[in-house]
């Protein structure tokens, strides 16, 4: 009998979410490649196999009888590199301030910017590193974390840096974005810092970022200071990603597609011509529905049309120190809860599509032969309970490229 690193046997639904190999869309993403009884071979960190009464010689056998099995979760949206917390600002909140407000008055971004200047790399490093345990915990092996608290090159090549040691001291798969342009710094002009972030930050981030983002909103860059920041980005080899229409329709979904951007993300208030040009173009929507929920909004991206307009939907929790979750589950009870996601659609776009949304479905979101060996099992007998039983961490066990976490 062949000879195998691990063998988890026998869980009552296996999820391979085995199918085509680019973004998922409409009926797609409803399906999930279910194996009733199903079992996973691992050797090397990678998947040596998938189906039904798997017989292999195994150094370790997990039985998952009753449970669920599935490809960990993928977070493509966080700032989960940043100093200091705003637990405070939640009364803000409550008394009715809005977001941008809290912003105007030197609060939200600009608070964390003080806190990220003023921290060691050492410090930021390990404030992340347990943000990070806590999402492997809950399931999620592989993320992308964003720049942003920065707001000057030293700061933001900081937070680079302190990526870079994450992805190579943790097991947790990590890529990299540039967002130099969260906001305008306070005592700057944009044109002045945007030619910062274009001629300064930029030509720094070589070797250290996969994407860069701009947070294209009314009050903070225009479509045209993004599309200018974007396409410079792209010089350097960085792929566009863009923060678009969260609070006003500014026609960030349509510079998405424009663009050419791998994700346009939040879309609560893109226009129905803006997501078509997206899903024309194959921009991935990824929705943020932690973020409306703690802003307290009656609104959250209206992922019914969004996903009728052909747009491919994944799902991130968007951490940072406004939306301060690690759990990539209560991203899909709020997407079944509030955005009317089936729980198959839900669990399609919080791991191969969102997998898509960062560039790294070529080797996770799905369990299939050939793959990274990332893959979880989770307390409950099938997908629905995800969406059904929350509040709760579901998940029991983490395989990361083949080790038992
Ligand atoms: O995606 N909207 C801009 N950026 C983050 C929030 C950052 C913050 O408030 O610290 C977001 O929601
Ligand atoms: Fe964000």
């Amino acid at each position: 009998m062949e000879s195998v690193d691990l063998l988890i046997t026998n869980a009552n639904e296996l999820l391979t979410l085995k199918g085509p190999k680019k973004p998922r869309t409409r009926e797609q993403m409803k399906r999930l490649s279910i194996i009733k009884n199903g079992s996973v071979a691992v050797k090397n960190g990678l998947i040596v196999d998938v189906g039904r009464n798997l017989r292999y010689k195994a150094e370790t056998t997990i039985d998952a009888s009753g449970k669920l099995v599935m490809p960990g979760f993928v977070d493509p949206h966080t700032h989960v590199v940043f100093a200091g917390s705003r637990e405070f600002e939640l009364d803000l909140k409550l008394a009715g301030v809005p977001y941008m407000e809290i912003l105007k008055r030197g609060g939200g971004i600009f608070y964390t910017v003080k806190e990220t200047r003023k921290a060691s790399p050492t410090q930021l490093l390990q404030q992340s590193k347990k943000r990070l345990d806590t999402m492997l915990s809950y399931g999620t092996t592989s993320c992308e974390a964003k720049t942003g608290y920065g707001l000057d090159v030293e700061t933001e090549i900081k937070i680079l840096k302190v990526q870079k040691k994450l992805q190579e001291a943790h097991p947790m798969d990590l890529v990299s974005t540039f967002l130099g342009a969260h906001t305008i710094p306070k005592d700057q002009q944009a044109t002045e810092y945007i030619r910062t972030v274009i001629t300064e930050m930029l030509p720094k981030t070589k070797g250290l970022a996969r994407f860069c983002d701009v947070f294209c909103e009314k009050g903070v860059f225009t479509v045209a200071q993004s599309r200018k920041i974007l396409d410079a980005g792209k010089q350097y080899g960085l792929i566009p990603k863009i923060h678009a229409d969260e609070i006003v329709d500014t026609g960030g979904a349509s510079l998405a597609a424009e663009v050419g951007a791998i994700s346009a993300d939040h879309l609560l208030m893109s226009s129905e011509t803006g997501l078509r040009a997206m899903a024309q173009k194959g921009v991935i929507g990824v929705l943020l529905p932690g973020t409306p929920f703690c802003l307290m909004m009656q609104r959250y991206a209206p992922a019914r049309q969004i996903i009728e307009c052909g747009v491919p939907v994944a799902l991130a929790t968007d951490l940072n120190p406004n939306c301060w979750t690690e759990s990539m589950q209560l991203m899909i009870q709020l997407a079944c809860l509030k955005m009317q996601m089936t729980a198959a659609e839900a669990v399609t776009a919080a791991t191969f599509n969102a997998a898509c949304a960062i560039g790294m479905h070529n080797t996770v979101g799905s369990l299939e032969k050939g793959k990274q060996a990332d893959c979880i099992i989770l307390d409950c007998p099938n997908h629905q309970f995800l969406p059904y039983h929350f509040g709760v961490n579901l998940v029991k066990t983490v395989v990361k490229k083949g080790r038992v976490l």
